[in-house]
């Protein structure tokens, strides 16, 4: 099917409602699409610990993966900055590693839309090629 890039940005700003962000008060949601084209959502959730704060993608893609979907089409990211949200540095790894190159829809508050893709995010990516295989090559 078609990815409808606006209806995956509408349940990105769906999902930013429920966003925990005590600390910070920025609110962030996100919306991925599933190769099956099912919608999981996410948003940001702080913690007094700061730096234990997770981010809306992330925590899309964690609960995506914990329900057993392995392969995604794309993912949008809203929030209330009247600009457009982009990925911080740890969810465009995430994103490339775990849902491959896949669109990133950012949706700003009048409901235009940027869509990038995850490669153009993060070029150059570190990927599991680095690693030393069972081989030791
Ligand atoms: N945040 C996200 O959830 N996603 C982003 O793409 C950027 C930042 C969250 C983390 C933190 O809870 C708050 O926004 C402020 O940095």
């Amino acid at each position: 099917m078609e990815i409808n890039h606006l209806l995956l940005g509408e349940k990105a700003i769906e999902a930013k409602g429920n966003a925990l962000p005590l600390y910070s008060n920025f609110h962030v949601g996100a919306a991925l699409l599933t190769d099956d084209d099912k919608i999981i959502q996410g948003c940001n959730i702080e913690s007094s610990s700061y730096g234990l704060t997770i981010c809306a993608e992330r925590n899309a893609i964690f609960k995506a993966i914990s329900d057993g979907y392995r392969k995604f089409k794309a993912i949008a990211i809203a929030s209330d900055f009247e600009g457009y949200c982009s990925p911080c540095g740890a969810c465009r790894q995430i994103i490339f590693e775990h849902c491959g190159d896949v669109d990133v829809v950012l949706i700003n508050r009048k409901k235009e839309l940027k869509i990038l893709k995850a490669s153009e995010l993060l070029p150059h990516a570190f990927t599991d090629d680095a690693l030393p295989k069972e081989d030791g090559k």
